[in-house]
Order: C-alpha cells, then structure tokens, then sequence
C-alpha cells in the first residue's frame, strides 16, 4: 500500500529541487527558469524518479523485516502503530480545542446565560482564538496600512495604476522589437531614438554604401539626402521600398530576406534622418514626389 507520509515526501523533495532549479538557474526577471532552460525538466524527473525509488526501497525493505517478524512481535508491531496513530489524534484534538476553546456539549450548562426565549437559550461562549488572532493581525494590518499610505503617502493608488500601465508598455515596447512579422510597411513607424539611428546607419554602412554612397549623395542609386524621392518618401514608404525593392531592372532589391523586419526599420528612419545634410557629391534629384520630414 502506499503511504500518505511517502507521497508527502517526495512532493515535498521534487518541490524543494524545484525552487532550487528557479533560484540556481539565471533567468530574466519574471521568467520561469523551467520554461526558458527545458532541460530544467529533465532533471526534475530524475529527482522525482529517484525519490520515488527510494521511497520504494524503503517500502520494501519494512515489508522484508516485518516478514521475519515473530508472530508475537508482529501483535506488538500492530499495537505500537495504533498507538501511535491515536497519540497523533490527540495532538489534533488538543490544537483544535486551543483554537476554538469551545465548551463540549456536557458541560454546556457552565455557560448558559438565563435569558430563554421561545425555548431557546443562549449561551455565552469565549470568542475562539483563531477569529481573535485573525482580528489583531487585521488591526495591526490597518495601523501599518494608514501610516504607510495615509501618513508617509507611499503612492497612491493612481500612482500604482500609472506604474502598472507604464510597466505594460515598455513590455509591448520589448515584444514589438522582438516579434518578427508585427513591423510591416503599413504598420512602421518612424524611429527616433539615437540607438536605432546608430544601428540603422550600421546597416546602412554594411548594405547600401556601395550604391548609395556613405553620406546618402547617391551613386548607382538615387541621392537620399533630398526632398525628390522616385518611389516616395517618409517613413511608411521608404520601408516598402527596402523590403520590396526599387522597380525592376534598376538595381535596388528587395532586402526583407536579409534584414529583420527591425533592421529595415531602423534602417529607413536612418535614411530618413540623413534628409537635408550636404553630401561631398550629391547626384542630381530624381523623382517627382517630393517629401520632407514635415510631411510625414
Ligand atoms: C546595388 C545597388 C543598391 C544597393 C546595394 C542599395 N540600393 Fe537603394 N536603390 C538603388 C537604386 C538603383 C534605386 C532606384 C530604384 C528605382 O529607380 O526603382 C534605389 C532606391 C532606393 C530608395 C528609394 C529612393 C527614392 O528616390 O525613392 C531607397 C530608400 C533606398 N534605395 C534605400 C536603400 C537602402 C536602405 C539600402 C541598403 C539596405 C539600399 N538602398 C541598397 C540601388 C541600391
């Protein structure tokens, strides 16, 4: 038969090796060390397969012993358990009581107030002391409670909600750089930021100088520094041209299979950023639509 007490112990051992895992293990805040490192479930199990073997081995070898036991000895074996079974009842019993410090029904009569109505008494019973406790921890809750957030003005719950909301965007902030197929050149928005303009001029400088030259003046490819744009400018174009590519023949390809859809973005606010500088050599304008920033 299986115990109760070998169940609990290794719940109680694959637990502990649980949150040994998520405390060992490196993770980003707020991430499960199981989910990021699988591996961590391997050997989980092996934790819970040897506890279940030792359990078993223990099981076994009392089985073993108890066989060799005289018939005697067995009785006595039988007794000693009982015993104990029913010291353990005791202990329940007496923590209840001290927790309830109810009156048993025979000696009901103790606290019986004389105050009979329609047949029925009233009896004046202690408070238990589980309710009492619960009662001065709320008090002291409350206490700490209004110094912390009355007294000292901790935050406000305002405040807690704009905490929250700003959490929440910074997480969407993160996924949006992340998830691949959310930037597209219907959904693109100009970058700002002087990190993304610095990675962009990256890409820039590793992709497109041989076409378009290192300052933007415009080589094989049209000047990017001007107001004349062939297919368009701003943000939400100028990244269709990138992923798309130019019109065929022309020698601009489409670049949504090398570079990350964040690649391209960050890439084309850099372009878009090189508008209005004075290249060494600029080519002539091409292109009837004319765009500036102020247009977007
Ligand atoms: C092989 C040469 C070449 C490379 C490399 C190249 N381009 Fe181009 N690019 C061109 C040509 C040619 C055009 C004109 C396309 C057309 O006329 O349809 C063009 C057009 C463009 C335009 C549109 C300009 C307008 O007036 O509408 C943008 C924006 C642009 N390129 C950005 C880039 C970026 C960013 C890269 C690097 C990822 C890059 N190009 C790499 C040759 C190139």
């Amino acid at each position: 038969m299986i115990k109760t007490a070998s169940i609990l112990r290794i719940i109680v051992l694959v637990g502990i090796a649980f949150l040994g895992v998520e405390f060992l293990l490196e993770t980003e805040p707020g991430q499960w060390a199981v989910i990021v490192h699988p591996y961590a479930w391997v050997f989980l199990g092996l934790v819970l397969l040897i506890a279940i073997a030792i359990e078993a081995s223990i099981a076994a070898l009392h089985a073993i012993l108890y066989k060799t036991l005289s018939e005697e000895n067995k009785l006595r074996f039988h007794e000693l358990e009982a015993h104990k079974s029913s010291k353990l009842e005791e202990k329940m019993q007496a923590i209840l009581k001290k927790m309830t410090r109810s009156k048993s029904i025979e000696r009901e009569g103790e606290i019986e107030l004389d105050h009979v109505y329609d047949g029925i008494r009233e009896l004046d019973n202690k408070l238990p002391p589980w309710w009492v406790y619960s009662f001065y921890a709320s008090i002291i809750f409350a206490v700490i409670y209004m110094i912390r957030f009355h007294v000292y003005n901790d935050y406000t719950q305002d405040e807690e909600y704009l905490m929250e909301v700003a959490e929440a965007e910074r997480s969407i902030e993160e996924y949006k750089r992340t998830a691949k197929d959310l930037i597209n050149f219907e959904t693109v928005t100009l970058l700002t930021e002087q990190s993304d303009l610095d990675a962009g001029k990256g890409v820039y400088n590793a992709s497109c100088v041989a076409c378009h030259k290192p300052d933007g003046g415009g080589g094989i490819g049209p000047n990017l520094t001007d107001e004349h744009w062939i297919l368009g400018g701003g943000i939400k174009n100028v990244y269709k041209t990138i992923s798309e590519g130019g019109r065929s023949g022309k020698g601009m390809v489409a670049w949504k299979n090398d570079l990350k859809p964040l690649e391209m973005q960050q890439v084309a606010s850099y372009v878009i950023s090189l508008y209005g500088t004075s290249p060494a050599e600029p080519k002539d304008p091409e292109g009837d639509i004319k765009w500036t920033p102020e247009d977007n």
